[in-house]
């Protein structure tokens, strides 16, 4: 991947228009992986065409899945049925995407052959016991570094149901499981401290396969077929969700963001920036593939700092950059708790953040599990992505209300979650350049 920096200025002019986001990463991940093992055809529109979803399609490929891509944002997949996928003597390789190796692993858990799964720098530093470990407890064999990719999933390994109590709040393990649950004998029951996002248990039963749940809790049993269906993935909250901060900031702005998914496992940044003060209105709400779906209007509105409750975390996990950025600049002190899954993600958050927001002036307070931000005004500076997608694109964000230039450091890993991010923005106002 070749190295690109970005240099974010503050646009001198509000934000204006509507920006339409690409489509939902986990959505994306996830139909490709169910519609691979159905009978059948399945149509997906609206499909992510980020790295870390192509990752998954190549991935799917060269297990003997035929993708078609009709045009940009389709795949029509030819399912081979639950029992249908080949084995590979080639590595595959989930590029930096955490959901690709971790669902992937659930599902090549229960298959006949051995799998190898490697990734990036960043996904070679993520912890897989959390979903080893359970799965081991399943039957399953599986080899690691430590604890860390790569992954050699041994095959031919009888699975059987488990009832799980997660650990940790995380829709990566609980799916990972619910994957390998469909090749189980018995019951697969997880427990869930938190309710997380719950598109794998909906897309089963959109899928044909019998299924059990509810926020926190989810039960299958092995042994069905799921029957091909045509799957119409949302726009990402997680995109939309950098606009949002981006006009709440901008004195001034107005963005409109159409037809974005609205689970409510997903939105917890809607709320925690409404306690802020923002000025977010959902307009024609509606169902679209059986999840929630709305239009967004967000204006400029001053905001305040919150302490923020700890509850919502899980329902923002993938906001926390974007919130970082809309705490230093609001008015007042802002403590976040609860949050130390952060350290865990494609880079640690709390870290990056913290660093990247202190060179740019900003009284920030790293505590274990979160941090205590204290609202001011941003200045210059020059920043570290960490190869992580959302540090980089919440740094874009510094750079519309900080006093100069913000320069983020190879920000080449934006095009996993969201390609075309740098046109979008640029298109409703943002000053952000490549530079070399
Ligand atoms: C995801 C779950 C979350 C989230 C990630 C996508 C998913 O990870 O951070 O971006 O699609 O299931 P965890 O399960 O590690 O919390």
């Amino acid at each position: 991947m070749n190295r690109l920096d970005w240099s974010s200025s503050r646009p001198g002019q509000p934000l204006h228009g509507s920006v339409r986001v690409p489509g939902d990463k986990s959505v994306s991940h996830r139909a490709l992986m169910l519609a691979a093992i159905a009978d059948g055809e399945s149509r997906i529109s609206g499909f992510l065409e980020g790295e870390d979803t192509r990752a998954t399609a190549a991935v799917l490929a060269q297990l003997g899945v035929r993708i078609e891509t009709p045009s940009a944002g389709e795949r029509v997949v030819h399912g081979v049925g639950l029992h249908g996928l080949r084995g590979s003597s080639q590595s595959l390789d989930c590029g930096n995407a955490g959901t690709g190796m971790r669902l992937l692993t659930g599902l090549l858990a229960g298959q006949a052959f051995d799998s190898n799964l490697i990734g990036d720098a960043s996904l070679s530093k993520r912890p897989m016991r959390r979903v080893t470990d359970p799965l081991a407890l399943m039957g399953a064999r599986i080899d690691t570094r430590d604890g860390l990719p790569p992954l050699r999933v041994h095959g031919g390994q009888p699975l059987h149901g488990i009832r799980y109590e997660l650990p940790v709040a995380s829709a990566q393990v609980k799916s990972a499981l619910l994957l390998a649950g469909l090749y189980g004998i018995g019951e697969t029951e997880i427990i869930e401290p938190h309710p997380t996002r719950d598109y794998t248990e909906r897309m089963l039963a959109a899928f044909g396969w019998p299924i059990a749940f509810e926020p926190g809790r989810a039960e299958l049993d092995g042994g069905h077929v799921l029957h091909a269906t045509d799957v119409n993935v949302p726009a990402d909250f997680s995109s939309a969700a950098f606009f949002l901060v981006a006009a709440s900031i901008v004195p001034g702005s107005a963005l409109h963001l159409p037809a974005v998914g609205l689970n409510p496992r997903r939105t917890g940044l809607l709320h925690a920036l409404r306690l802020m003060g923002a000025d977010i209105t959902i307009e024609h709400e509606r169902e679209s593939g059986g999840e929630p779906v709305g239009d967004l209007l967000v204006r400029h509105a001053p905001l305040h700092g919150v302490e923020l409750p700890e509850s919502l975390v899980p329902d923002m996990i993938d906001e926390f950059p974007a919130l970082f950025i809309a705490a230093s600049v609001a008015s007042g002190r802002t403590v976040i708790r609860g949050a130390a899954e952060l350290r865990v993600k494609e880079s640690d958050r709390i870290a990056t953040m913290a660093t990247g927001l202190r060179t740019l002036g900003a009284a920030i307070e790293e505590t274990p599990d979160g941090a205590i931000i204290q609202g001011g005004q941003l200045g210059a500076g020059s920043v570290e992505s960490h190869l992580d997608h959302r540090i980089a694109m919440s740094f874009a964000l510094a750079g519309l209300v900080a006093s100069g230039p913000v320069r983020i450091n190879d920000c080449s890993h934006v095009a996993t979650s969201f390609p075309g991010f740098l046109e979008l923005a640029n298109g409703c106002g943002f000053a952000l350049q490549s530079v070399s």
